[in-house]
Protein backbone atom coordinates (compact mmCIF):
# COMPACT_ATOMS: atom_id res chain seq x y z
CA UNK A 1 0.00 0.00 0.00
CA UNK A 2 1.32 3.58 -0.76
CA UNK A 3 2.25 6.04 2.03
CA UNK A 4 -0.72 7.60 4.44
CA UNK A 5 -2.04 10.66 2.12
CA UNK A 6 -3.15 12.39 5.34
CA UNK A 7 -2.06 15.47 5.78
CA UNK A 8 -0.98 16.43 9.54
CA UNK A 9 -3.07 17.94 11.97
CA UNK A 10 -0.35 19.91 13.57
CA UNK A 11 -0.74 23.26 15.04
CA UNK A 12 1.86 25.41 14.92
CA UNK A 13 2.54 25.39 18.65
CA UNK A 14 2.36 21.64 20.01
CA UNK A 15 1.86 18.54 18.82
CA UNK A 16 0.27 15.65 20.53
CA UNK A 17 1.15 12.03 20.03
CA UNK A 18 -0.30 8.14 21.30
CA UNK A 19 2.23 5.86 21.71
CA UNK A 20 1.77 2.24 22.17
CA UNK A 21 5.11 -0.23 23.50
CA UNK A 22 4.13 -3.95 23.22
CA UNK A 23 7.47 -5.32 22.03
CA UNK A 24 8.19 -7.68 25.18
CA UNK A 25 5.88 -8.26 28.57
CA UNK A 26 5.28 -4.55 29.08
CA UNK A 27 1.83 -3.46 27.59
CA UNK A 28 2.00 0.47 27.48
CA UNK A 29 0.30 3.38 26.06
CA UNK A 30 1.34 7.10 26.56
CA UNK A 31 0.37 10.57 25.53
CA UNK A 32 3.25 13.25 24.83
CA UNK A 33 3.07 16.56 24.02
CA UNK A 34 6.07 18.86 21.99
CA UNK A 35 5.80 22.63 21.93
CA UNK A 36 7.03 24.76 19.56
CA UNK A 37 10.27 24.93 21.17
CA UNK A 38 10.76 21.11 20.82
CA UNK A 39 10.21 20.79 24.57
CA UNK A 40 8.17 17.40 25.53
CA UNK A 41 5.80 16.56 28.65
CA UNK A 42 4.32 13.53 29.40
CA UNK A 43 0.16 13.76 29.43
CA UNK A 44 -0.12 10.24 30.57
CA UNK A 45 1.91 7.14 31.49
CA UNK A 46 0.51 3.57 31.45
CA UNK A 47 2.36 0.17 32.25
CA UNK A 48 0.93 -2.67 32.44
CA UNK A 49 3.70 -5.18 33.61
CA UNK A 50 3.23 -8.68 32.67
CA UNK A 51 5.69 -10.29 35.26
CA UNK A 52 2.94 -12.29 37.20
CA UNK A 53 1.36 -14.46 33.60
CA UNK A 54 5.06 -15.29 33.10
CA UNK A 55 6.06 -15.92 36.40
CA UNK A 56 5.90 -19.16 36.58
CA UNK A 57 7.77 -20.11 33.40
CA UNK A 58 11.17 -18.51 34.49
CA UNK A 59 11.04 -16.16 31.94
CA UNK A 60 8.96 -14.62 29.03
CA UNK A 61 6.78 -16.45 27.15
CA UNK A 62 6.23 -14.93 23.95
CA UNK A 63 2.82 -16.68 22.97
CA UNK A 64 1.85 -15.51 26.90
CA UNK A 65 2.70 -11.80 26.24
CA UNK A 66 1.33 -11.81 22.91
CA UNK A 67 -2.43 -13.07 23.79
CA UNK A 68 -1.94 -10.68 27.13
CA UNK A 69 -1.08 -7.69 25.02
CA UNK A 70 -4.50 -8.37 23.13
CA UNK A 71 -6.90 -8.67 26.38
CA UNK A 72 -4.93 -5.38 27.77
CA UNK A 73 -3.55 -2.99 25.07
CA UNK A 74 -7.73 -1.03 24.79
CA UNK A 75 -7.49 -0.70 27.77
CA UNK A 76 -4.98 1.17 28.39
CA UNK A 77 -5.13 3.33 25.79
CA UNK A 78 -8.35 4.40 27.04
CA UNK A 79 -6.54 4.78 30.61
CA UNK A 80 -3.70 6.67 29.10
CA UNK A 81 -6.44 9.18 26.92
CA UNK A 82 -8.35 9.48 30.42
CA UNK A 83 -5.76 10.50 32.13
CA UNK A 84 -4.61 12.90 29.59
CA UNK A 85 -8.02 14.49 29.64
CA UNK A 86 -8.23 14.01 26.10
CA UNK A 87 -10.20 12.00 23.16
CA UNK A 88 -8.86 10.68 19.73
CA UNK A 89 -9.94 14.07 18.04
CA UNK A 90 -7.13 15.83 20.15
CA UNK A 91 -4.53 13.72 18.72
CA UNK A 92 -1.68 14.46 15.93
CA UNK A 93 -0.55 11.14 15.37
CA UNK A 94 -0.23 7.42 16.69
CA UNK A 95 2.84 6.08 17.18
CA UNK A 96 3.56 2.18 18.08
CA UNK A 97 6.85 -0.11 18.18
CA UNK A 98 7.81 -1.73 15.08
CA UNK A 99 10.31 -3.81 16.32
CA UNK A 100 12.79 -4.72 17.13
CA UNK A 101 10.82 -7.59 19.75
CA UNK A 102 8.53 -10.11 20.52
CA UNK A 103 6.57 -10.49 16.59
CA UNK A 104 3.30 -11.46 18.38
CA UNK A 105 3.55 -8.46 20.69
CA UNK A 106 5.07 -5.84 18.07
CA UNK A 107 2.28 -7.31 15.75
CA UNK A 108 -1.00 -6.54 17.93
CA UNK A 109 0.64 -2.97 19.21
CA UNK A 110 1.40 -1.95 15.65
CA UNK A 111 -2.07 -3.07 13.85
CA UNK A 112 -3.67 -1.63 16.76
CA UNK A 113 -1.91 1.67 16.45
CA UNK A 114 -2.77 1.45 12.44
CA UNK A 115 -6.64 0.56 13.06
CA UNK A 116 -7.27 3.91 15.50
CA UNK A 117 -5.28 5.80 12.92
CA UNK A 118 -7.03 5.07 10.03
CA UNK A 119 -10.47 5.12 12.06
CA UNK A 120 -9.41 8.99 13.19
CA UNK A 121 -7.58 9.90 10.17
CA UNK A 122 -3.64 9.97 11.81
CA UNK A 123 -0.88 9.53 10.85
CA UNK A 124 0.84 6.36 12.06
CA UNK A 125 4.39 6.21 12.66
CA UNK A 126 6.26 2.66 13.22
CA UNK A 127 9.12 3.59 15.70
CA UNK A 128 11.95 1.40 16.08
CA UNK A 129 12.05 0.22 20.27
CA UNK A 130 15.50 0.95 20.28
CA UNK A 131 15.16 4.46 19.13
CA UNK A 132 12.60 5.12 21.59
CA UNK A 133 15.33 4.40 24.32
CA UNK A 134 18.06 6.40 22.39
CA UNK A 135 16.12 9.72 22.35
CA UNK A 136 13.85 9.33 26.18
CA UNK A 137 17.09 11.76 27.39
CA UNK A 138 15.94 14.52 25.15
CA UNK A 139 12.32 14.37 26.64
CA UNK A 140 13.66 14.70 29.87
CA UNK A 141 16.55 15.94 29.95
CA UNK A 142 17.15 18.08 26.78
CA UNK A 143 20.26 16.79 25.91
CA UNK A 144 21.16 18.06 22.59
CA UNK A 145 23.03 16.02 19.54
CA UNK A 146 25.36 14.40 19.90
CA UNK A 147 25.86 12.27 22.78
CA UNK A 148 26.85 9.03 23.64
CA UNK A 149 24.43 6.63 24.94
CA UNK A 150 24.86 3.37 26.76
CA UNK A 151 22.12 1.16 26.27
CA UNK A 152 22.02 -1.48 29.05
CA UNK A 153 18.40 -3.98 29.20
CA UNK A 154 17.47 -7.63 28.84
CA UNK A 155 17.84 -7.48 24.95
CA UNK A 156 20.73 -4.79 24.39
CA UNK A 157 24.25 -3.72 26.08
CA UNK A 158 25.35 -1.23 23.23
CA UNK A 159 27.24 2.02 22.78
CA UNK A 160 25.53 4.21 20.22
CA UNK A 161 27.12 7.83 19.48
CA UNK A 162 23.50 9.68 18.97
CA UNK A 163 24.34 12.45 16.11
CA UNK A 164 20.65 13.10 15.75
CA UNK A 165 17.22 11.88 14.65
CA UNK A 166 17.80 8.63 13.05
CA UNK A 167 21.54 8.78 12.97
CA UNK A 168 23.26 6.37 14.78
CA UNK A 169 26.83 4.93 14.93
CA UNK A 170 26.87 1.71 17.01
CA UNK A 171 30.40 1.99 18.76
CA UNK A 172 29.91 -1.58 20.54
CA UNK A 173 27.68 -4.17 21.08
CA UNK A 174 27.45 -7.53 22.94
CA UNK A 175 28.33 -10.79 21.19
CA UNK A 176 26.73 -13.04 23.78
CA UNK A 177 24.36 -12.39 26.15
CA UNK A 178 23.00 -8.74 27.32
CA UNK A 179 24.02 -7.16 30.40
CA UNK A 180 20.05 -7.46 31.89
CA UNK A 181 20.18 -11.46 30.63
CA UNK A 182 23.42 -11.99 32.36
CA UNK A 183 21.73 -10.68 35.65
CA UNK A 184 18.63 -12.86 35.48
CA UNK A 185 21.25 -15.31 34.47
CA UNK A 186 22.98 -15.33 37.52
CA UNK A 187 20.05 -14.79 39.60
CA UNK A 188 18.34 -17.74 38.00
CA UNK A 189 21.60 -19.87 39.19
CA UNK A 190 21.54 -18.43 42.81
CA UNK A 191 18.02 -19.56 43.21
CA UNK A 192 17.12 -16.00 43.12
CA UNK A 193 13.58 -14.96 41.99
CA UNK A 194 12.43 -12.97 38.80
CA UNK A 195 13.29 -10.17 37.79
CA UNK A 196 16.75 -11.02 38.33
CA UNK A 197 18.44 -7.90 38.35
CA UNK A 198 17.06 -6.05 41.03
CA UNK A 199 17.51 -9.48 43.20
CA UNK A 200 21.24 -9.89 42.20
CA UNK A 201 21.26 -6.29 43.46
CA UNK A 202 19.47 -6.75 46.49
CA UNK A 203 21.18 -10.01 47.03
CA UNK A 204 24.92 -8.18 46.89
CA UNK A 205 24.17 -5.54 49.24
CA UNK A 206 24.91 -8.13 52.02
CA UNK A 207 27.76 -9.71 50.28
CA UNK A 208 31.50 -9.55 50.19
CA UNK A 209 32.35 -8.83 46.46
CA UNK A 210 36.13 -10.03 46.89
CA UNK A 211 35.43 -13.46 47.78
CA UNK A 212 35.51 -14.97 44.23
CA UNK A 213 38.07 -12.87 41.70
CA UNK A 214 35.38 -13.45 38.45
CA UNK A 215 36.80 -12.58 35.07
CA UNK A 216 36.03 -9.13 33.61
CA UNK A 217 35.87 -10.29 29.82
CA UNK A 218 37.01 -8.37 26.68
CA UNK A 219 38.22 -5.39 29.37
CA UNK A 220 41.68 -6.02 26.96
CA UNK A 221 40.39 -7.18 23.44
CA UNK A 222 37.29 -6.20 21.57
CA UNK A 223 37.63 -2.40 22.90
CA UNK A 224 34.07 -1.88 23.20
CA UNK A 225 32.45 -5.01 22.65
CA UNK A 226 30.82 -7.18 25.75
CA UNK A 227 30.89 -10.86 26.76
CA UNK A 228 29.16 -11.84 29.34
CA UNK A 229 28.58 -15.60 29.03
CA UNK A 230 32.19 -16.54 30.53
CA UNK A 231 30.91 -14.80 33.83
CA UNK A 232 27.84 -16.15 33.74
CA UNK A 233 29.90 -20.06 33.07
CA UNK A 234 32.30 -18.80 36.07
CA UNK A 235 29.43 -17.88 38.43
CA UNK A 236 28.22 -20.88 37.46
CA UNK A 237 31.23 -23.08 38.28
CA UNK A 238 32.16 -21.30 41.71
CA UNK A 239 28.20 -21.94 42.67
CA UNK A 240 28.61 -25.54 41.99
CA UNK A 241 32.43 -26.09 43.61
CA UNK A 242 30.33 -24.81 46.99
CA UNK A 243 26.79 -26.01 46.02
CA UNK A 244 24.67 -26.45 48.27
CA UNK A 245 24.68 -22.52 49.00
CA UNK A 246 23.87 -20.99 51.90
CA UNK A 247 22.84 -17.09 51.91
CA UNK A 248 25.97 -15.98 52.59
CA UNK A 249 27.47 -17.72 49.70
CA UNK A 250 24.64 -16.21 47.59
CA UNK A 251 25.46 -13.04 48.81
CA UNK A 252 29.22 -13.16 48.05
CA UNK A 253 28.33 -14.54 44.60
CA UNK A 254 26.22 -12.21 43.37
CA UNK A 255 28.58 -9.44 45.27
CA UNK A 256 31.38 -10.73 43.23
CA UNK A 257 29.55 -10.75 40.19
CA UNK A 258 28.24 -7.56 40.25
CA UNK A 259 31.59 -6.28 41.10
CA UNK A 260 32.77 -7.50 38.08
CA UNK A 261 30.10 -6.69 35.22
CA UNK A 262 30.28 -2.85 36.84
CA UNK A 263 34.34 -2.95 36.42
CA UNK A 264 33.83 -4.30 32.62
CA UNK A 265 30.66 -1.12 32.09
CA UNK A 266 33.05 1.72 33.98
CA UNK A 267 36.04 0.93 31.89
CA UNK A 268 34.24 0.08 28.26
CA UNK A 269 32.57 3.98 29.19
CA UNK A 270 35.52 5.25 29.60
CA UNK A 271 37.37 4.13 26.71
CA UNK A 272 34.13 5.08 24.55
CA UNK A 273 34.06 8.33 26.05
CA UNK A 274 37.47 8.82 25.21
CA UNK A 275 36.57 7.74 21.83
CA UNK A 276 33.68 9.79 21.23
CA UNK A 277 35.18 13.14 22.43
CA UNK A 278 37.60 12.38 20.10
CA UNK A 279 35.59 11.66 17.33
CA UNK A 280 32.99 15.17 18.18
CA UNK A 281 35.41 17.45 19.23
CA UNK A 282 33.43 17.41 21.99
CA UNK A 283 35.66 18.32 25.77
CA UNK A 284 32.82 17.39 28.22
CA UNK A 285 30.56 14.83 25.84
CA UNK A 286 27.31 13.47 27.59
CA UNK A 287 26.88 9.90 28.71
CA UNK A 288 23.17 9.22 28.64
CA UNK A 289 22.52 6.12 30.28
CA UNK A 290 18.97 3.59 29.69
CA UNK A 291 17.46 0.58 29.90
CA UNK A 292 16.65 -1.44 32.87
CA UNK A 293 20.07 -2.36 34.01
CA UNK A 294 20.66 1.49 34.78
CA UNK A 295 17.99 0.65 37.97
CA UNK A 296 21.18 -0.76 39.25
CA UNK A 297 22.66 1.46 42.09
CA UNK A 298 26.30 -0.10 41.61
CA UNK A 299 26.48 0.59 38.15
CA UNK A 300 25.46 4.39 38.54
CA UNK A 301 27.85 5.06 41.18
CA UNK A 302 30.13 3.95 38.73
CA UNK A 303 29.56 5.63 35.98
CA UNK A 304 29.13 8.59 37.86
CA UNK A 305 32.58 8.27 38.65
CA UNK A 306 34.14 7.72 35.77
CA UNK A 307 31.97 10.81 34.02
CA UNK A 308 33.71 13.04 36.71
CA UNK A 309 36.68 11.62 36.16
CA UNK A 310 36.32 12.56 32.29
CA UNK A 311 34.50 15.96 32.78
CA UNK A 312 31.83 14.54 31.09
CA UNK A 313 28.05 15.06 32.00
CA UNK A 314 26.00 11.75 32.94
CA UNK A 315 22.46 11.75 32.04
CA UNK A 316 20.40 8.90 33.46
CA UNK A 317 16.56 9.07 32.77
CA UNK A 318 13.98 8.40 35.38
CA UNK A 319 13.90 4.93 35.74
CA UNK A 320 10.70 4.27 34.87
CA UNK A 321 11.18 6.01 31.72
CA UNK A 322 14.38 3.90 31.42
CA UNK A 323 12.30 0.82 31.43
CA UNK A 324 9.50 0.14 28.57
CA UNK A 325 7.01 2.44 28.53
CA UNK A 326 4.78 4.02 25.95
CA UNK A 327 6.52 8.08 26.38
CA UNK A 328 9.83 6.75 24.77
CA UNK A 329 7.71 5.77 21.42
CA UNK A 330 5.20 8.69 21.83
CA UNK A 331 8.41 10.99 22.10
CA UNK A 332 10.42 9.04 19.27
CA UNK A 333 7.02 9.52 16.92
CA UNK A 334 7.82 13.43 17.81
CA UNK A 335 10.87 13.74 17.15
CA UNK A 336 10.26 11.61 13.88
CA UNK A 337 7.36 14.28 13.39
CA UNK A 338 9.58 17.64 13.92
CA UNK A 339 12.20 16.61 11.38
CA UNK A 340 9.42 17.12 8.51
CA UNK A 341 9.64 13.66 6.98
CA UNK A 342 8.17 10.50 8.06
CA UNK A 343 8.75 9.13 4.84
CA UNK A 344 9.21 5.03 5.33
CA UNK A 345 8.30 4.87 8.52
CA UNK A 346 4.63 6.77 8.26
CA UNK A 347 3.49 4.35 6.00
CA UNK A 348 0.24 2.17 6.53
CA UNK A 349 2.24 -0.90 5.13
CA UNK A 350 4.97 -0.91 7.83
CA UNK A 351 5.58 -4.27 8.69
CA UNK A 352 6.08 -5.59 12.42
CA UNK A 353 9.72 -6.93 12.78
CA UNK A 354 11.56 -9.04 15.04
CA UNK A 355 14.77 -7.36 14.30
CA UNK A 356 15.92 -4.02 12.98
CA UNK A 357 18.90 -2.69 13.97
CA UNK A 358 19.63 1.38 14.76
CA UNK A 359 22.67 1.45 13.09
CA UNK A 360 22.02 -0.68 9.72
CA UNK A 361 25.78 -0.23 8.52
CA UNK A 362 27.00 -2.18 11.66
CA UNK A 363 27.52 -5.86 11.29
CA UNK A 364 25.11 -8.34 13.05
CA UNK A 365 26.87 -10.19 15.96
CA UNK A 366 25.07 -12.54 17.86
CA UNK A 367 24.35 -10.59 20.87
CA UNK A 368 23.13 -7.35 19.45
CA UNK A 369 19.23 -7.85 18.43
CA UNK A 370 17.86 -11.21 18.86
CA UNK A 371 15.05 -12.93 17.53
CA UNK A 372 12.89 -13.24 21.09
CA UNK A 373 14.84 -11.33 23.39
CA UNK A 374 13.95 -8.26 25.34
CA UNK A 375 14.81 -4.48 23.33
O1 LIG B 1 14.67 -2.09 29.80
P1 LIG B 1 14.02 -3.25 30.49
O2 LIG B 1 12.91 -2.99 31.47
O3 LIG B 1 13.39 -4.20 29.44
C1 LIG B 1 14.03 -4.46 28.27
O4 LIG B 1 14.91 -5.34 28.30
O5 LIG B 1 13.70 -3.77 27.28
O6 LIG B 1 15.20 -4.08 31.17
C2 LIG B 1 14.94 -5.23 31.91
C3 LIG B 1 16.27 -5.79 32.36
C4 LIG B 1 16.11 -7.13 33.04
O7 LIG B 1 17.08 -8.01 32.53
C5 LIG B 1 16.34 -6.80 34.51
O8 LIG B 1 16.86 -7.89 35.25
C6 LIG B 1 17.33 -5.67 34.41
O9 LIG B 1 16.87 -4.90 33.31
N1 LIG B 1 17.32 -4.87 35.64
C7 LIG B 1 18.38 -4.76 36.47
C8 LIG B 1 17.95 -3.99 37.57
N2 LIG B 1 16.64 -3.64 37.38
C9 LIG B 1 16.28 -4.19 36.18
N3 LIG B 1 19.63 -5.24 36.37
C10 LIG B 1 20.48 -4.96 37.39
N4 LIG B 1 20.14 -4.26 38.48
C11 LIG B 1 18.89 -3.74 38.61
N5 LIG B 1 18.55 -3.04 39.71
ZN1 LIG C 1 13.48 -1.84 25.95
Amino acid sequence: MASFGISLRMSQSQTIVLGIETSCDETAASVVVRDGAGHGRILSNVVRSQVEEHAAYGGVVPEIAARAHVELLDGIIVRALADAGLGFADLDAVAATAGPGLIGGVMVGLMTAKAIAMVHGLPVIAVNHLEGHALTARLTDGVAFPYLLLLVSGGHSQFLAVEGVGTYRRLGTTIDDALGEAFDKTAKLLGLPNPGGPNVERAALAGDATRFAFPRPMLGKGRLDFSFSGLKTAVRNAAEAIAPLRDVDVADLAASFQAAVTDIIAQKSATALADFARDTGQQAPTLVVAGGVAANKAIRSALTATTEAFGADLVVPPIALCTDNGAMIAWAGLERLATGDISGQGDMDMPARARWPLDASASPKLGSGRLGTKA
